[in-house]
């Protein structure tokens, strides 16, 4: 049994891909089993950024074949210009592989994605307008079109003029927008299909059959466990499982084979987009938290909402993942503070409560519980043994682990793939 999981325990963006690049290098296989290109993940080597959206972030490792997996949506054209710009920068992708089960993102998505935000508007859920809501909806709804599909090109071809007909349907006489033209767009898959024809596999067998040759494979999150569609705060969701659930769906895995589940949380809280945030801080402290931990998003460059650690919702991340280890980041990013509140439950209605309540009206009535520690002042980003940590910064990372009855394993205290501290090997 030899899969690993890197999930996300908050709103996103706590390292998932840095961490993922990490253990990469002792990877056989590097699957994403998720979402899209909402995803961005910050790869940093020798001081160079490569932000990722559909590339597996195993994917500077040449050592691991990585794999977009079957529960992932794809933009080919995003794809194919991540794929242009890793090799102008001097790399291949010779390891890549596409699973045929992807739904393919259309322009459409793209579009409907745009305009659901737009007459939303002050309900709106603040998306990454990429289509990946539309393009998960026609998955259920069965109208989705395939990568594998592009193999079949007539099969193709016949299942868009279906499709389009429903879409242009909606998009003049709901939104009354100019429809898609048929043919424009056959003619840009028709491009697409020549381009990436020899990279689709049935990532299902491939993997599978590693996992049975006892290799190691890496499963790769985006998103996290607040942005889950059912266990998330919805409907400030994404559309997609991003738990460890969700791999054996989004990969065609059994759970038996999920070894090691890796939740990442950063050491403070970041939102992006709508939706509630119990420790947000709308001052100063958050103001540096945002410019401290340069807390920009690395897909829209949206400035994140910063706030303090919620432990109530990392620990909802363990229970829904089965986390065997805790992955700490930026911790170093706290430095500058004299005191660090954590939330350590809710105050909702004059009770005490220490879970997550289901509806939005209920979540924006809470107020947070915290817990005040002393900060440490000192650069903590060349230290790489737990022992000469700052006391104030083993407290906090001890509280951390005490709270949620899950074992930090490792300790990031830079962006660089070298800035780790590690605690327990994750990877033997
Ligand atoms: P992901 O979506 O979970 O992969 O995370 P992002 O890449 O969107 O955001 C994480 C950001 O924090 C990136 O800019 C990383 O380079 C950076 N980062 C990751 N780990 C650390 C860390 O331990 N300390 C600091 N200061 N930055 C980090
Ligand atoms: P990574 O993998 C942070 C958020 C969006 C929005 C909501 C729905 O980098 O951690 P969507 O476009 O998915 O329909 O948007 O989810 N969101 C993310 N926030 N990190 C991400 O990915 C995100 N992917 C989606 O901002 O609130
Ligand atoms: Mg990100």
């Amino acid at each position: 049994m030899s899969g690993f999981v890197v999930v996300g325990t908050q709103w996103g963006d706590e390292g998932k891909g840095k961490i993922v690049d990490v253990l990469a290098s002792k990877m056989d296989y590097v699957v994403r089993f998720q979402g899209g290109n909402n995803a961005g993940h910050t790869v940093v080597v020798n001081g160079k950024k490569t932000i990722l959206h559909l590339l597996p972030s195993g994917i500077l490792s040449k050592n691991a074949i990585c794999i977009i997996g079957p529960g992932v949506v794809v933009d080919p054209f995003v794809l194919l210009d991540e794929i242009r710009l890793l090799k102008e920068n001097g790399m291949t992708i010779d390891h890549l592989r596409i699973s045929d089960r992807a739904h393919l993102i259309m322009p459409y998505h793209i579009k409907l994605d745009e305009l659901q935000e737009k007459s939303l508007a002050a309900n709106k859920i603040g998306t990454t307008k990429r289509g990946i809501g539309p393009c998960y909806a026609d998955k259920y709804t069965r109208i989705g079109l395939r990568v594998g599909d592009l193999k079949e090109f007539d099969y193709f071809k016949e299942r868009l003029a279906q499709v389009l007909k429903i879409k242009n349907e909606i998009i003049t006489k709901v939104y009354n927008e100019k429809p898609f033209d048929f043919d424009e767009l056959v003619e840009k898959f028709a491009y697409v299909k020549n381009q990436l024809e020899l990279m689709i596999v049935n990532a299902t067998d491939m993997i599978n059959i590693a996992l049975a040759e006892k290799k190691d494979v890496l499963f790769e999150g985006a998103q996290a466990n607040m942005l889950d569609i059912d266990y998330g705060s919805y409907p400030y969701v994404t559309s997609s499982s991003p738990t460890s659930g969700g791999v054996v769906s989004g990969a065609g895995v059994s759970p038996r084979f999920l070894k090691n589940i890796i939740g990442v949380v950063k050491a403070y809280s970041t939102r992006v987009g709508e939706g509630p945030f119990v420790s947000e801080q709308l001052n100063e402290d958050g103001d540096m938290l945002r410019e401290v931990g340069g807390e920009y998003g690395a897909t829209t460059g949206r400035p994140r909402r910063c706030g303090w650690l919620d432990l109530v919702v990392v620990k909802q991340a363990c229970m829904i993942n089965g986390l065997t280890d805790i992955v700490l980041t930026k911790i170093d990013v706290l430095s500058k503070f004299d005191k660090i509140p954590v939330c350590v439950g809710y105050e909702f209605d004059g009770k005490e409560i220490y879970s997550l309540p289901s509806t939005i009206s209920e979540c924006n009535r809470l107020k947070p519980i915290y817990k005040y520690f002393d900060g440490w002042k000192e650069d903590i980003s060349r230290i790489r043994s737990y022992d000469e940590l700052p006391l104030n910064c083993k407290k906090y990372i001890e509280f951390i682990e005490k709270y949620t009855n899950t074992r930090i394993s490792l300790i990031s205290v830079g962006p660089d793939r070298e800035n780790n501290i590690i605690t327990h090997p994750l990877v033997a």
